[in-house]
């Protein structure tokens, strides 16, 4: 059929490519989560049993035989999800509606699919068609657009969960209406909220859960006991040229094959988290 007179319609089919040698960041995020979060009765302002399914929804969409080989970093918060690939990465061709339908559709199964491990007494509710999510893929020009791109998505983890986290406590601990709450709130700066929350409930801000402060990061983690390739090249630093170059391939060879999947809530807005903690995950 393929040069059938019917075949002409494919030239409606436009290209959508992303451009060549640019980072791609592919950011999903629940459909109408605020409703979803009350119907299934999400524990305010965190729920942990939700935020670890949407991480282990990250985690088998990474592992998945399609995307296993090209998702370098990945950062959680709530109900979105995003998803690095590299600059060399050729996955479909670059075109941004298979990449961008491939992630969606592999998201969104696995929340589906892992829904009763993280909710054993929870029904999944889908009579308005069920968990959904929606995606963009923004094209990024290097390294450090990338950086602060994460760090962009941390800052917001931080802010919205201190705001929650005051919010509710007032609500919850201090008897407040939400109008009262959102009164109260109108306004005030970072250590304002933290003063309230220390002063009137006795909450250290500080010692809350990682995974609410920070958000959820997903890396490649070297096994142990295998050098990054940056520690490598330190380390080879006083050998001759032939002896460095022959370490430097050993650790990139070993970095593919002895790495494994981890959920960090480490600092991301620290630039020693990109170049000394987490050398790796860049290059
Ligand atoms: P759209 O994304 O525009 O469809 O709207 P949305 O309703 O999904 O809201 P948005 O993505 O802006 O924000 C996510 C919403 O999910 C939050 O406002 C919360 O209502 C809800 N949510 C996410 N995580 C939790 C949680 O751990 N506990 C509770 N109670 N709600 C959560
Ligand atoms: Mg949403």
């Amino acid at each position: 059929m393929a040069n059938s007179r019917f075949g002409y319609v494919r030239q409606y089919e436009l290209s959508d490519a992303l451009l060549p040698g640019t980072f791609l960041v592919v950011r999903l995020d629940g459909k109408g989560f605020h409703r979803f979060s009350d119907k299934h009765g999400f524990e305010k302002p965190n729920d942990r049993r939700a935020l670890d399914l949407m991480n282990a929804a990250a985690c088998r969409t990474i592992q998945s035989d399609t995307l296993r080989q090209h998702v370098l970093l990945a950062f959680g918060e709530s109900d979105e999800y995003s998803f690095l690939l590299g600059p060399k990465c050729s996955l479909f061709g670059r075109r941004n509606s298979k990449i961008l339908t491939t992630f969606v559709s592999i998201f969104t199964a696995s929340y589906v699919l892992l829904w009763h491990q993280f909710f054993p007494n929870m029904p999944l509710q889908a009579d308005d068609g069920g968990p959904s999510f929606d995606g963009r893929i923004v094209q990024y020009p290097g390294r450090q657009e990338i950086i602060d791109y994460f760090k962009w998505r941390q800052a917001d983890t931080h802010i919205n969960n201190l705001y929650n986290t005051t919010f509710w406590a007032l609500i919850q601990q201090g008897g407040m209406t939400v109008q009262e709450a959102h009164k109260t709130l109108g306004g005030t700066v970072s250590s304002e909220k933290n003063q309230i929350l220390f002063t009137r409930f006795g909450i250290n801000y500080a010692k809350l859960d990682p995974l609410f402060r920070r958000g959820s990061i997903i890396l490649w983690e070297p096994e142990q006991g295998v050098s990054a390739p940056a520690e490598k090249e330190k380390e080879s630093q006083d050998q001759g040229e032939v002896a460095r170059q022959q370490e430097k391939k050993k650790a990139s060879k070993s970095i593919v094959s002895s790495s494994k999947l981890v959920i960090v809530h480490e600092d991301m807005l620290k630039d020693a988290w990109w170049t000394d903690i987490r050398p790796y995950v860049l290059q």
